[in-house]
Order: structure tokens, then C-alpha cells, then sequence
């Protein structure tokens, strides 16, 4: 049988990765998709770089608008992220018949339904596992492993970058900048790591991961955001004492009254897997019905590890090219006339645990007023205790866990204690999640 011919788009970290990956495994990879694929052009932006990369083993153009229509391409590789050229690119490479491939999860956070909705009308495949936590198959087990189970919630660490730096903050006292520096260097963090550092790029996986998971149009609108660049090393510190460690995560989790979708910093307790995962590594927690707490763990970015990725979205297109469209996955894991939009939950409505830093003077009734107002407000204290003031200091930290509070209430207590005259600076205040 004839190869399956792919055009790529965009030969950076992840386009040389799978050029290589896919050369070093063809044997392989044609033994399991049944025909060969091979790569018969790449657009770039710099011809003259890319052609010093590759050689004359595959026609490179600066011309994407052409490569997404050429009649040789069967399937579209889009690696070039961002929004703007790579929807345009994308929806043309559909409109002319082209099953696609891509790692870009801004692209499907923002535009997803659109280019889900073209995909469905034209009859062909748009593949995304690469998208999200780069090579864990997260995508395939989520729409294929776990489809007899009704997905409860689930829980990420899905960017690397952060992961690694709240690492070296923890384990050598590295600041947060030394630590952002050396991801970058590593090839970890996004061209605009503001991506990374303010959660916009957890919150673009996790709300392809939430529609996945639940049956819902992708809504990253819905979700909210917070990242770390405002964590303390001594939140850090005391989290640990607390026996908790401190991780980035995106969570969403089907309630009664909605769908959550957060990505902030979160207290995990230290003894789950999920609060061991250091490094650039990725990890998803996914709880169903009926298998229970699964756990998915590998490298989130890299060249060959995300390569791995589009390599077995490029097998699954190939050996699905030939089925009728109905008979395939459907690109958001549900029939496309059965994803039910939902109410997606205000942070304010969330009820979780948490974790609160009160900077107060040392004095008596400073700890009474503040327990009167968090019962006022039904939160529960569930540990607690003061940081000694150093010598001849008269201010000192009280540092408290509580039991699940609903946000709303959360946010009117701390106004009131941080309106208290013994309370010297605004509250620090971090989620905390049992992943229980
Ligand atoms: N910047 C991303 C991360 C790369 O740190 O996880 C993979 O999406």
C-alpha cells in the first residue's frame, strides 16, 4: 500500500522530533499502522535554517498557504502554535480535504469547537494528543480506556514549566527567577513563558481535558486561572511542615451545580503520587465511576517525548483514513450532537480546603478575633499553628489548614480579618485539594 503523505508545519524543537522519530522507528511504525508515512514537505519560516537541518530529504517551502492545499499531502502536521496562522492554516488544510495533526493546545482551547465542527462536516480527523501533557497518552485513555466510566473529576499537573520551578524552589531554596531562567534553558517554558508562570497554558490543557472528560463544548472563557508567580518560598516551607507539598494544578470536577474549571496553586498532601511528581514531569489524575482513581505520568515537553505523541496521532489517522467517518473516535471523545453544554461553576461557588498565611502583631485576642469571624462564616479550622517571633519582634505568622469552605465565604472572612487592625498585611491564601 501507498504511504500515507504528511506536510508539516513548522520544524522547531517538536517538527525535528518527529522527523526524527519517525525515521529512526519507520520500521516499527509501518509494521503497526500497515503502511508506511512519510514526510513529503515542511513549511518554515526560515527555509535557509531548516534546509541546513534536514538536507534535500524533504522539500522545504516558506509557504504554508501552499502546503495546506497541495494535492500530495494526505495529512497536515500543524507545529507551529499560537492562534493566528495556525487556525487559518488549519481550516484550510480541512476545507481542502486533509486529515490534521497538532500540538496546539491554545489554538484548541480557543477555537477547538470551530475546527471540531469543520473537521465533522468535511469527514475528516483533527488529532490532538501531543496537545496535552506532550507524550502521556492522557487523550487516548481519556476518549478510548475510560469510556465505560462516568468521569467524576480530574486533576493535573500539565505544565512542566512550573512543575520544575516550584522543584528547585523546594528542594534548593533556588529564587523563582533562577529557577524560571534554567527551565527556559532547558527548553521547557513557552516562547512567552507568561504562559507558563500565570497558568494559561494548564488552563488551555485543562479545558480540552474538562470537555473530554464531561461531554461539553471546550470552554477555556469558563475556566479560572491563577499561576504561581506569586508563591512565597515560605508558603513553600510551611506547606512541607504541614505535610503538604505545593503543585500547579488544573482541576475540574462535575458538582451538582456545575462543571469546575481552576487552574491555581493547590496544597496536595505528600503522601498522594500525584504531590511526588518533580521535575518538568507531567501527571493526570483522572477518577471514574467505576475504575476509580487512575493515574497518568511522563515527560509533558520535549522534542521526542511530545513527537511520541504526534507520531501516534499520525498512526491513528492512518490506520483510520480509510473507515467511515461515523465509525471513528469522535474528536471530543462524546458524538458531536450529544455534547450538552453545562453551568460552568464561578470560583466563588467552589467549596474546597485551605491553606492561610496571616501576618498579625503579637498580641492577646489577636487568634480569638480571628476564629470568631471564620466562624461567623462556618470555616472550620482544621490545623493551625504560629510561627515564634524572632526576639524582640512583636509581629509573627499564624499559619492555618481548614475544612471545606465554599470561596464566597472565604473571601468575605478574609476581608473582614484583614480589616483588623492586628492584621498587618493582606492574608496569603492557597486551595488545598485531598485527591482522595
Ligand atoms: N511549556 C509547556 C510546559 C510545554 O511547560 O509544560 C508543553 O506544553
Amino acid at each position: 500500500m501507498k504511504p500515507l503523505r504528511v506536510g508539516l508545519l513548522g520544524l522547531g524543537t517538536v517538527g525535528r522530533g518527529t522527523v526524527d522519530v519517525l525515521r529512526r522507528n519507520q520500521e516499527e511504525i509501518r509494521r503497526r499502522a500497515g503502511r508506511g508515512i512519510e514526510i513529503v514537505a515542511a513549511a518554515v519560516r526560515d527555509v535557509g535554517r531548516a534546509r541546513a537541518w534536514v538536507g534535500d530529504a524533504i522539500p522545504v517551502t516558506d509557504r504554508p498557504q501552499d502546503l495546506v492545499r497541495a494535492p500530495d499531502v494526505d495529512i497536515v502536521v500543524e507545529l507551529i502554535g499560537g492562534c493566528e496562522p495556525a487556525r487559518e492554516l488549519v481550516l484550510d488544510a480541512i476545507a481542502h480535504d486533509k486529515h490534521v495533526v497538532t500540538a496546539n493546545k491554545a489554538l484548541l482551547a480557543h477555537h477547538g469547537n470551530e475546527i471540531f465542527a469543520a473537521a465533522q462536516k468535511m469527514g475528516v480527523m483533527v488529532a490532538f494528543e501531543a496537545a496535552v501533557a506532550g507524550g502521556i497518552p492522557i487523550i487516548k485513555a481519556l476518549r478510548e480506556g475510560l469510556t465505560g466510566n462516568r468521569i467524576e473529576w480530574l486533576a493535573g499537573i500539565i505544565n512542566g514549566t512550573s512543575n520544575f520551578i516550584l522543584s528547585r524552589m523546594r528542594d534548593t531554596g533556588a529564587s523563582f527567577d533562577d529557577a524560571l531562567r534554567e527551565a527556559q534553558q532547558l527548553g521547557y517554558a513557552e516562547a512567552d513563558p507568561s504562559f507558563d508562570i500565570h497558568g494559561t497554558d494548564a488552563a488551555h490543557k485543562l479545558s480540552i481535558l474538562s470537555a473530554i472528560a464531561f461531554g461539553v463544548p471546550i470552554r477555556f472563557d469558563a475556566a479560572h486561572v491563577e499561576g504561581i508567580a506569586d508563591l512565597a518560598a515560605a508558603d513553600i516551607r510551611y506547606a512541607e511542615q504541614l505535610g503538604y507539598r505545593v503543585k500547579l494544578l488544573g482541576i475540574t470536577r462535575r458538582t451538582p451545580a456545575g462543571i469546575e474549571l481552576r487552574v491555581h496553586p493547590t496544597l496536595v498532601p505528600a503522601k498522594r503520587l500525584v504531590a511526588n511528581v518533580e521535575g518538568a514531569m507531567n501527571a493526570v489524575v483522572v477518577k471514574g465511576d467505576a475504575v476509580g482513581a487512575t493515574l497518568y505520568y511522563g515527560a509533558g515537553a520535549g522534542a521526542e517525548p511530545t513527537a511520541s505523541a504526534v507520531v501516534a496521532d499520525l498512526v491513528d489517522v492512518t490506520r483510520l483514513h480509510t473507515a467511515d467517518p461515523e465509525d471513528r473516535v469522535p474528536h471530543l471523545a462524546f458524538q458531536p450532537d450529544a455534547l450538552v453544554p453545562q453551568p460552568w461553576l464561578s470560583i466563588e461557588d467552589t467549596v474546597t480546603s485551605y491553606y492561610f498565611r496571616i501576618l498579625v502583631s503579637d498580641r492577646p485576642g489577636v487568634l480569638a478575633d480571628i476564629a470568631r469571624i471564620l466562624a461567623d462564616f462556618r470555616i472550620s479550622i482544621d490545623a493551625m499553628f504560629q510561627r515564634e517571633p524572632a526576639e524582640g519582634e512583636n509581629r509573627t505568622e499564624i499559619i492555618m489548614l481548614t475544612h471545606e469552605a465554599r470561596e464566597r465565604d472565604v473571601n468575605e472572612a478574609l476581608r473582614r480579618i484583614e480589616a483588623l487592625d492586628t492584621v498587618l498585611a493582606p492574608v496569603i491564601r492557597i486551595r488545598q485539594e485531598s485527591l482522595s
